[in-house]
């Protein structure tokens, strides 16, 4: 052995292994070592400390361990002795939990095998130590993101493929810095390929911003304007932007079972017979043919000759129809067929019965002449009815044709066409169905920030399962989905009394799906939020990586403990008392879960959320 291996040796030993139990070890510090700093070769090296790493020599194998508590005891043997330093009176050990090893030269995450009592502890060199900081695989590619907090100038790099090709969380408390740190990840990775022709062919980014912090003015957040569609939705009035959406997605009932928030079983079935009915929508389409439509459909009530479906029939159906066909007269002649006709006894059994102007009793064909009669004044909208209105026509006719005839329950569909009105006007403010929806731009940002709390649950769901279920029938393994939702508590909660337990568990569901099935098909998606504990533990545990900033409330802490299997006993530690813009990187893509500063964004492509300053804004 060389001089200067024995000297390294010497200076870089701290101790040795005095108890294995299960993941922890103990080790027991040289007593020369118990000091903050080291001298080696004229440089300080910082000595070990909670934090920092070990290495643990076992034969020809080296494994790493994190230090994670420090203890000390009194010496009693030298203690006693009068002329011992002080340094030498106490013992101090170390709790270490093992990491990984050395493979070779190369650092691998998990255990293979443990040390046993006696084996002697390093401290690591800065060769090892950036070898346990470095991530990325070898057909990987570099992303800088940011610095080490506790190593000061160690930068963080991460591999493009092992971050961006998985689910990515990113929790912690408002104004820790979540929405910096999705927009630096994003920034960062367009910064490389944001050029490159095939990046913009194959890969495909929909960011839904809940408070319009990615939507500022000069509308270059993450990356310049012209590389992306931004869309300012709104349901506060008609003029907003809309969001488009192909003929395809506005003839697909399942679209619409979201919007109108239908019940699987009879509902959404339902909505697949009403849009699939074609020459419904045909008839529709024309004024003679419509008024014919409505014409036949009232009669058909009628003539049912029952008390309840007919009054049904005359009031609802007729007002339903005047409230989406934009102008009509059709409430004068409800109003005037509803004077005329009486519903009355007639040899032992009740019956419609048509009373004139003149006090005439009028029965069956006769009746029917005379009601038919009334809709030869029905004036209807001379403008072409839009596609939307057609769809909503038809749901109406669909259904009284239905309850009329006996097929559908009344129970089970009223609840629907009771929110067809609503939801009906608050989606035709924010979509619009075109021809050609292709776009050369693969970066769109959608801003929520204007939209209801009702559509502000819909409308995500909406999107995201359009985007999955395209990109899986696209069935091509080149191309690729990231679905970025900051906010995401607002979609993927569990408490919420607005919407029904149904409902509730189908969204929940269809966002489980996409974090289950989704890599198969190259979806991702990357969730920020600030109450981890609020949303489905199924959801977080499936990440694959995770940011974790600044959380205080226990169980956010908890949310995240039970749920995250890549995080040590002192990350947990640090969780409330981490700085705004520094977290802990833990998952798939770091090695070992490491403390981190988040590298700045370049001013004009930071999102919008600067923290405010109440005194600047009242100074006179
Ligand atoms: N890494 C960082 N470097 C510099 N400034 C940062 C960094 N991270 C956050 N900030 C600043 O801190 C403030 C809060 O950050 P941010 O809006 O990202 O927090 P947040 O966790 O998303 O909060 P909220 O939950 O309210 O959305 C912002 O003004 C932001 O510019
Ligand atoms: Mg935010």
């Amino acid at each position: 052995m060389s001089n200067e291996i024995i000297v390294e040796d010497s200076i870089f030993r701290v101790g040795r292994v005095i108890s294995v139990d299960g993941r922890s070890i103990r080790v027991s510090v040289d007593k020369a070592k118990n000091s903050s700093h080291l001298v080696y070769k004229g440089d300080l090296i910082k000595n070990v400390s909670v934090g920092s790493y070990i290495k643990i020599i076992k034969g020809f194998t080296i494994i790493i361990g994190k230090v994670e508590g420090e203890f000390t005891y009194e010496d009693k043997i030298a203690s006693t002795k009068e002329y011992s330093s002080d340094k030498e009176k106490i013992n101090r050990s170390l709790s270490v939990s093992l990491l990984g090893f050395f493979n070779k030269k190369e650092f691998e995450r998990g255990i293979k095998e443990m040390p046993l009592v006696d084996n002697e502890c390093y401290l690591l060199d800065r060769q090892e130590f950036n070898q346990v900081h470095d991530f990325i695989r070898k057909t990987d590619e570099p992303l800088v993101i940011g610095t080490l907090t506790l190593e000061k100038g160690q930068t963080i790099t991460v591999g493009i493929d092992s971050l961006f090709a998985s689910h990515i969380g990113i929790f912690g408390n408002t104004g820790s810095g979540k929405s910096y740190t999705l927009a630096k990840l994003y920034f960062e990775l367009f910064k490389i390929y944001k050029d490159n022709q095939k990046f913009r062919e194959k890969s495909n980014f929909f960011l839904l911003d809940f408070n319009g912090e990615y939507v500022t003015e000069s509308e270059n957040v993450i990356i310049p304007k012209d590389y992306k569609n931004i869309y300012r939705l709104t349901t506060k009035n008609n003029d907003g932007q809309k969001y488009p959406i192909s003929k395809e997605t506005l003839y697909d009932h399942s679209f619409w079972a979201i919007v109108l928030e239908a019940t699987e079983k009879t509902q959404t079935p339902f909505l697949r017979r009403a849009i699939g009915n074609s020459s419904l929508a045909d008839k529709i389409k024309t004024n003679d043919s419509l008024k014919e439509l409505i014409k036949n459909t009232f009669w058909l009530g009628i003539a049912k000759n029952d008390g309840e479906l007919g009054q049904k029939v005359l009031i609802e159906f007729l007002s339903e129809l005047y409230y989406s066909l934009g102008y009509s007269n059709l409430l004068d002649i409800r109003d005037a067929i509803r004077e005329r006709i009486k519903f009355y006894a007639r040899d032992n059994k009740r019956e419609f019965v048509y009373i004139d102007a003149e006090g005439e009793w009028h029965w069956d064909n006769d009746m029917r002449t005379k009601i038919l009669d009334h809709f030869e004044e029905l004036e209807l909208p001379d403008t072409e009815i839009n596609d939307l209105d057609v769809l909503k026509i038809q749901i109406i006719f669909q259904y009284y044709d239905e309850i009329i005839k006996g097929f559908a329950n009344i129970e089970h569909l009223a609840p629907l066409i009771k929110r067809l009105g609503k939801n009906f006007s608050d989606i035709r403010k924010v979509i619009e169905a075109k021809e050609d929806v292709s776009t050369s731009k693969n970066f769109t940002i959608v801003s929520l920030k204007e939209v209801n709390i009702h559509m502000r649950k819909i409308l995500p769901l909406l999107l995201c399962k359009q985007l999955y279920e395209e990109q899986k029938t696209k069935n091509d393994e080149t191309s690729h989905l990231n679905i970025i939702i900051d906010e995401a508590h607002n979609i993927l909660s569990r408490d919420s009394n607005r919407e029904s337990e149904q409902w509730k568990d189908y969204r929940l569901e269809t966002f489980e799906e996409i974090i289950k099935e989704g890599r198969k098909f190259g979806v991702f998606l990357t969730l920020a939020s600030q109450r981890p504990s609020d949303i489905s533990p199924t959801i977080i545990s499936q990440l694959h990586n995770y940011f974790l900033h600044r959380l205080i409330n226990n169980n956010d802490i908890i949310a995240v403990e039970k749920t995250i299997s890549y995080l040590d006993k002192l990350s947990f530690e640090y969780l409330p008392i981490l700085p705004t813009g520094t977290c802990i990187l833990a998952g798939l893509s770091a090695q070992v879960p490491v403390v981190i500063d988040i590298g700045a964004i370049e001013k004009e492509f930071e999102p919008n959320n600067k923290t405010r300053s109440l005194i600047e804004n009242w100074k006179d």
